[in-house]
Parts: structure tokens; sequence; C-alpha cells
């Protein structure tokens, strides 16, 4: 039986706590988990929603009381947060700390040691979605496997690329919005506008996402049928320079997560 300790009880720490709650087979048997106090109405609210959450006295306690620990405070309150605490020997530690010029951790963490550092997105809830972490730890992809698609990285840099692409979120939701508002002013009903796109785009994804699919590629260039619907749509978009604007936007997206905004 293991316990898992949140330092930072904020919206990520949240989403992972549901996902491993409600996970139908718990990593590695994981009876409990503990949060920090702060945020205080989010941890109650675990707390409360959960009978495996319980809300420790303060962050030590958390540590103490773990055999995994995750931390889980925004990047300008780690080095206070982590510098205060006092790790066991061999206790295995989990950062959601963007990697940048997060070196200083590995130390931190003494006599602790920092197993991988991990990126979770919202939808972890759902136990969807992709997770990520490196360096390559058999223990912490099983600890991940529940919440989604574990995917360990090689390094730093294909963190940092691919933890990129999660500023396309926006740019996807709004993808939606813009076709079924479309809809809607072309005499379908919002409600059935928003129903009808958001379950194409997820149905669309989860073929993607079977094992043996086609390339994302293929599949696009499949879509188009010589002189139909897709083709159309495709070679008009490309004209206009949309598939053109992605590849800038996401490189100074990776600038500025390697800090060179
Ligand atoms: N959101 C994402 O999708 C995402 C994805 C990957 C990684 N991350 C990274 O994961 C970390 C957490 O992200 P998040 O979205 O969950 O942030 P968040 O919602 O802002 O949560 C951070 C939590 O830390 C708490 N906190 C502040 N000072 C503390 C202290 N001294 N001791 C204990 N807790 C303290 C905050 O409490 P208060 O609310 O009271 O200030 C807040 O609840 C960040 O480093 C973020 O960059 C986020």
């Amino acid at each position: 039986m293991t316990t898992i300790g949140f330092i930072g009880t904020g919206h990520i720490t949240a989403a992972m706590a549901a996902g491993l709650c409600g996970a139908p087979q718990a990593p590695d048997k994981i009876d409990k988990i503990v949060v920090s106090p702060r945020n205080a109405e989010t941890a109650a609210a675990l707390a409360k929603r959960y009978e495996q959450v319980t809300v420790a006295a303060d962050n030590q306690a958390v540590v103490d009381g773990s055999d995994w620990v995750v931390l889980a405070v925004r990047p300008q309150d780690a080095r206070e947060v982590i510098a205060a605490l006092k790790f066991k020997s061999d206790q295995r530690v989990l950062s959601l700390i963007a990697p940048v010029d997060d070196e200083w951790i590995d130390g931190a963490v003494k006599p602790g040691r920092l197993a991988a550092r991990i990126f979770v997105m919202p939808p972890v809830e759902l136990r969807i979605g992709p997770t990520m972490f490196f360096p390559r730890d058999a223990e912490v992809e099983a600890l991940l496997k529940p919440l989604g698609t574990a995917i360990p990285v090689k390094n730093r840099r294909e963190f940092l690329a691919l933890w990129s692409l999660t500023a396309l979120l926006a740019p996807y939701y709004g993808f939606i919005a813009k076709s079924a508002e479309w809809a809607a002013a072309n005499g379908a009903s919002a409600e059935t506008a928003t129903a009808f796109a958001t379950a194409t785009f997820h149905a669309l994804a989860a073929i993607a996402e079977q094992p043996g699919a086609e390339p994302p590629a293929a599949l696009a260039t499949h879509a188009q049928t010589p002189g139909g619907l897709n083709e159309q749509v495709m070679k008009e978009l490309a004209t206009r320079g949309w598939f053109q604007a992605l590849a800038p936007a996401l490189d100074r997206i990776l600038r500025r997560l390697e800090g060179n905004s």
C-alpha cells in the first residue's frame, strides 16, 4: 500500500487526486492521498469528496506521511516551499514544475530522490489524455498509467517541445466553437451545433488514437477525396496561411517555455 502526497493543492492536484481516486485499478494500490492545507478550499473539497484523501496539518506533514511526494506549487513559489522541507531517505519525488532552470530541485529533495519530472493535464480527472515524464522509470509509469496515456520522453528538450503543444488547447476549443457558431448561423440550433461539433472532433481524435491507426497526416490525406468537400476546405485554409501560422507560433511558445521570451 502506498501513500501519495501533494505539496500545493491547486488545479492539477485536484485533477490528479480525482483521477487516482476514481481509477478502477489504482496504481500500486495507492490507498491514501495526503494534500497540503493550502489552498484550503480545494483541500477541503477533495477530502469531502474522496475517502482516500486527507488534509495534512502542513507541508512537512505531507512529506513525512508519504511514499511519493508530488511538487505542485507554482514555479515562483517552488524554491521557498521546497527549501523548507525535509525529505526522507530514498523518498520518491515527482515535480510538476516546468523544467526550466529547475536543476536545483534534484539537490533540494535529497536525501529523497527526484524520480521524474512529470506533466499532466486537467483531463486526468477523467483518466484520459497524455501524461509525460522523464527520465523513463517503470514505477513512475505505473503511477501515471491509470491517469491516461503515460508517455515517457527522452529529455528536457522533448518534454518542452511536447508541452508547447498544450498551447493549442484554446485554438482547438476555438476551432470547435467557431465551427458550431457557423452552423448555428446557417440553420442549426446552437445546442445541436455544439453537440454535433464536439462529438465529431472527439470521435476523430478517438479513431486516430487507436492502436495501429494511420498517422494523422495519412488520415488527413485519405479524408480528402479528389474534388470532395474536405479537399476543398483543406486547400482554401492552406491558401489562407492557416497551417503556415502554426509552426512559428509554436516556435515562440517553445522559446517562452525555455525562458527566452
Ligand atoms: N495547470 C496545468 O495544466 C499544468 C500542467 C502542468 C504543470 N503545471 C505546473 O504544476 C504546478 C501546479 O499547477 P496548478 O495549475 O495546479 O497551479 P495552482 O492551481 O496555482 O496551484 C498551486 C497551489 O499551490 C498553493 N500554494 C502556494 N503557496 C504554497 C505554499 N507555501 N505551500 C503549499 N501550497 C502553496 C496555492 O495556494 P493558493 O491558491 O492559496 O495560492 C495553489 O493552490 C505549477 O508549477 C504549474 O506550472 C500545471
